[in-house]
């Protein structure tokens, strides 16, 4: 609360400011569902404006009625051409030309295809949206953080990102590709106050996660599902042992690097898997 509300009190109320969030910008995208979703309902609640992007529409109903003045929601596709750039001029024109926090979560999963039958359609599709987009807002915010000497970049990418064993030969090789992405900013950077790190989520509860767990109606590559099925029955479909991660529960990892406890936090990939990666 940042006004007094009665005018008659003899001290104005304790005022109740996140130092996280307030005052401050971030972008988020992939914000309409999922792992987005939970990143931008967490930062609104620290008091952040939030940007959200996203190629499908979003459910204002998800975001706090409090919460609606702060947060600006665009619908663009990611992966066409400009369509970062357009994204962040809307940030912008909508909150002025501060932008601390980026969080890349939009993503798409392949069909599991390997290299002997992935197709160019797949191929182009999972790498313009998984790891050309990224690099491209990445490239797109990084002159408002110079400008202030002060950054946060967090980029979602997977278990896929340093396993082999998860997914097709097109997400493996986008996930693989943003953590070097990653490592490239975190350390071209750090002497202007920006700060790139990378979460690795496991199996996760949301349409990807489900669409795993539960065999999906998409077009799969059996041959190449088949390989890395053992892999996901370690982890994918929740039990009393290995339940599922929230998107919540990775939102708080993001939330947790973008904040000051993690200022000496550059360049790494934090994975958020309950020890799937350590198989
Ligand atoms: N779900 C999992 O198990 C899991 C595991 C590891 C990593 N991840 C990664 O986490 C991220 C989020 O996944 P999720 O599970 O929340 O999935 P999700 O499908 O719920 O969310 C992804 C969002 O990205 C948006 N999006 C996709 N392509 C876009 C484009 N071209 N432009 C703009 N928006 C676009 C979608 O509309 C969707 O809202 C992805 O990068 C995914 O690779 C997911």
């Amino acid at each position: 609360m940042l006004y007094n509300p009665t005018p008659d009190a003899l001290f104005a109320p304790v005022a109740a400011v996140d130092p996280l969030g307030f005052g401050k910008v971030a972008i988020v995208t992939g914000c309409a569902s999922g792992i987005g979703l939970a990143v931008t309902q967490q930062l609104l609640a620290h008091q952040f404006s939030v940007c959200g992007l996203d190629i499908t529409s979003f459910n204002y109903d998800l975001v706090r009625v409090t919460d609606h003045g702060r947060f600006h929601f665009h619908k663009g596709d990611l992966a066409a051409a400009g369509g970062c750039e357009e994204g962040v001029r809307i940030c912008v024109a909508t909150f002025g030309s501060r932008i601390d926090v980026l969080v890349n979560v939009a993503g798409l999963m392949d069909n599991f295809s390997s290299a002997d039958g992935v197709s160019d359609d797949v191929w182009d599709k999972v790498i313009a949206t998984n790891l050309t987009a990224p690099v491209m807002m990445m490239r797109a915010v990084l002159p408002f953080m110079k400008a202030k000497r002060d950054g946060a970049i967090i980029n979602v990418a997977s278990t896929a990102a340093t396993s082999g064993a998860v997914a097709g030969v097109a997400y493996t090789s986008s996930k693989h590709g943003l953590i070097g992405a990653t490592k490239n900013v975190a350390w071209r950077f750090r002497n202007d106050g920006i700060r790139c790190n990378a979460v690795c989520p496991g199996a996760i509860d949301s349409s990807i996660g489900k669409a795993i767990a539960n065999g999906s109606n998409e077009p799969w590559d059996a041959e190449g599902f088949a390989e890395v099925e053992p892999f996901h029955a370690l982890q994918a479909k929740p039990s009393a042992s290995a339940p599922t991660i929230t998107p919540h529960e990775v939102a708080k990892a993001i939330v947790f690097l973008v904040g000051d406890h993690a200022r000496t936090i550059n360049g790494i990939s934090l994975p958020v898997d309950k020890a799937w990666g350590a198989v």
